[in-house]
Parts: C-alpha cells; structure tokens; sequence
C-alpha cells in the first residue's frame, strides 16, 4: 500500500515518512525541494531504515503528477506541500493561493479521476483566531484568518470537505496547534529558510549565537507572566498522529468520512517558559530582549485534544524539556554541517 507524502522532505512530512515507513507503509514522496534539502532524503534512509520513493518536482505540473500516479498503486495521500511563512503569504498572495491551493486541486483531480480515497491535509489552528474558551476543542467557531496563508488553511478545508461530500471520499483534517522538536535522532528537524519567524529556530539560532538576542514580541499580553501562550506539540507525536488518522481512514467502514482533529498538548506554554525550559534542557543562555507585540499574534490558544484520543487512540507524550533536548542536539548537527 502506497501513500503519496507531498512535502515529505519538509519540517513535519520527513518525520511523518518515517514514522510510515516504521508502520509498514510504502511512501512516494513529492517535494520540490523548495523549503527543504536534499540530505533530510538520506537522513530518512538511516533513521528508518527503508527507502521511500522521491520524486523532484512541483506540483502544480500536473503532467508530472499523473506520471506519479499512473506509476504507482497510491491509496491516500498525506499533503504537507504548502507554503508557510505568515508575513511573506501578506506581500505575496496569488502565490500563496497557487501554491497551496492550485497544487491541492491537481491532487485531488487525481484522486477524483482514479476514484481514489484516503487524504490528510494539513491544517493549522490558525483557523480559529483567538478563540474566546480556553482550551479550543474541534467545534469552536471558525474565523476567517487575517493572513493568507492562514485563508489557504482554511479554504484547503472547505475544498477537502466539498471534494468528500460530491464524491464519497474518505479525509481528515488535522489542525495542528504549535509543532516543534527533532528527531532524537538529531538527523530530521526543521530548516528555516534565512532569518526564522518561528520562536523555536529562533532560540536555537540565538543559544548558537547565530542571532544575537531573541525579540520576545510583547510581555503585556493578559497572561500570567505576560507574554503569550500557545500549546508546543513535539513533531514526533505529532507525525505519529498522522499514522492514526490515516489508519482511521483505512479501517472505516463509512464511504464518506469527514474527520476533523485538534493535535496539541492541552497545555499551553508562555514564550518566558518556552525559553526557560530550553535554558533549563540544555543548560545553555539564551539572551533576549522584550520587544513590542508582533502584528497578527494572538493572546492565547491551547488544544483540546481528547478527540483525538478518543477516536484515534493517539495522545501527545514528550514533555516540552525532551521536545527542546531534541531540537538542541539538531542545531549542533546543521552546525556540525556547516564547518
Ligand atoms: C505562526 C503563525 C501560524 C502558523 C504557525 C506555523 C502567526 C501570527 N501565526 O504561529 O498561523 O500556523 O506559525 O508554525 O505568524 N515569538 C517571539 N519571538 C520570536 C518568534 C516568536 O516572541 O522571534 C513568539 C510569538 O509572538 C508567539 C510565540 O512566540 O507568541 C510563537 O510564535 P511562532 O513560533 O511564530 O508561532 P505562532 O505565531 O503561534
């Protein structure tokens, strides 16, 4: 049984292909190598001890993905081809929605045309804004997000939803709420592509005196210490996560499945605590400043997660210091590249 793993040398795919590869499942993945690297490819191979098929190139060349299609058995797809960076989706928008959207599509025309089921997508808990009850579980009200990428999450869904509902098919949805970590074994982790955005790069870079001092982007935020609280889900539970929904899809019954997950913790972690905790992991410094708030940032969001656990027996079990242990021994191996 093969499973097409778009994006599955970026950040959450390439832990996503091993923790498939572990489980028996044979990957094609296709990645355009334009957030990722040619070695994370190797690096699977070594962590899990197989090899999945790779295929170079764009999705939105539709030709080339029929080729993949028509070469392979694929019987679901997991779909982490997406564009990410929050302020560059604001200055570049058609290229975000033809990103995100247009290579959705030609995927999916593949699946509509092959009578294929069995599709993950990658969403984000981007969809809910700042939601008024802590923590969000999957029926809090949607808002519509202010940035563009967080409207290709939200329209990817509707997309998805329209695409089971006409045809019978069988998707999940899978919010996630703040991933971050490595692998443990220090091979597969996240490449921010120049100056990070994200808070964790952010903090390895500043420990490794890459970045001299990290901005702590506003501590007057109406939250214990002050500054804003998210819910840091470790990438491993989170790929594994994957693998339980995907079986989910397999073994229904149902001929159209909609299932829609919230993947965190259930708790949320301030941006204090989160460097605390890496200082404390790795008993290193990491020096910074209080700045004002970032544009865009919401207060406050944490998951609940028990319908995950509920439904797909998956819960998230790495502590945020092992998560932060991990992301620590990946900076010292790109390091390690680099000289
Ligand atoms: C961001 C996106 C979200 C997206 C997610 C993908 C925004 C508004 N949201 O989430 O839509 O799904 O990335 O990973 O961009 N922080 C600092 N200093 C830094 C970096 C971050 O203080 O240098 C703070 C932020 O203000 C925030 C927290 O750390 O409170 C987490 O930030 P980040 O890692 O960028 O994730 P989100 O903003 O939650």
């Amino acid at each position: 049984m093969a499973i097409l793993v778009t994006g599955g040398l970026g950040y959450i795919g390439s832990h996503t292909v091993v923790e498939l590869l572990n489980n028996g499942f044979d990957v094609v993945i296709v990645d355009d190598l334009s957030n990722s690297e040619k070695f994370i490819l190797k690096n699977i191979e070594e962590v899990a001890g197989k090899k999945p098929v790779f295929y170079p190139f764009d999705l939105k060349r539709r030709e080339l993905l029929t080729q993949v299609f028509d070469a392979h058995q694929i019987d679901g797809c997991i779909n982490f081809a997406a564009s990410k960076a929050v302020g560059e989706s604001q200055v570049k928008p058609i290229d975000y929605y033809e990103n995100n959207l247009f290579t959705l599509i030609n995927i999916l025309q593949e699946f509509k045309e092959r009578g294929i089921s069995n599709f993950i997508f990658s969403s984000s808990c981007t969809v809910y804004g700042q939601a008024e009850k802590m923590p969000i579980d999957e029926n809090t009200p949607l808002k519509m997000p202010e940035s563009v990428y967080g409207k290709t999450k939200q329209m990817g869904e509707e997309i998805l939803i329209d695409f089971a509902k006409a045809y019978n098919r069988k998707i999940s949805l899978l919010r996630y709420f703040n991933p971050i970590g490595a692998h443990p074994s220090g091979k597969l982790g996240e490449l921010p592509l120049g100056i990070p955005n994200n808070l964790i790069p952010y903090v390895t870079q500043t420990a490794a005196g890459i970045r001299e001092k990290l901005s702590i982007w506003g501590d007057d935020y109406d939250t214990e210490d002050g500054t804003a609280v998210r819910d840091y889900i470790y990438v491993v539970d989170l790929a594994k996560a994957h693998v339980s929904a995907l079986k989910n899809l397999l073994h229904s019954n149902e001929e159209t499945v909609i299932d829609i997950f919230n993947l965190g913790t259930g708790k949320g972690s301030s941006v204090l605590e989160v460097v605390k905790a890496f200082e404390t992991a790795n008993d290193v410094k990491v020096p910074y400043q209080i700045c004002a708030r970032r544009e865009g940032d919401i207060t406050i969001a944490y998951a609940n997660a028990d319908k995950a656990e509920k439904e797909l027996h998956w819960k998230s079990e790495t502590s945020l210091e092992e998560s932060l242990r991990t992301v620590w021994k990946w900076q010292q191996y790109l390091d390690s590249r680099a000289v």
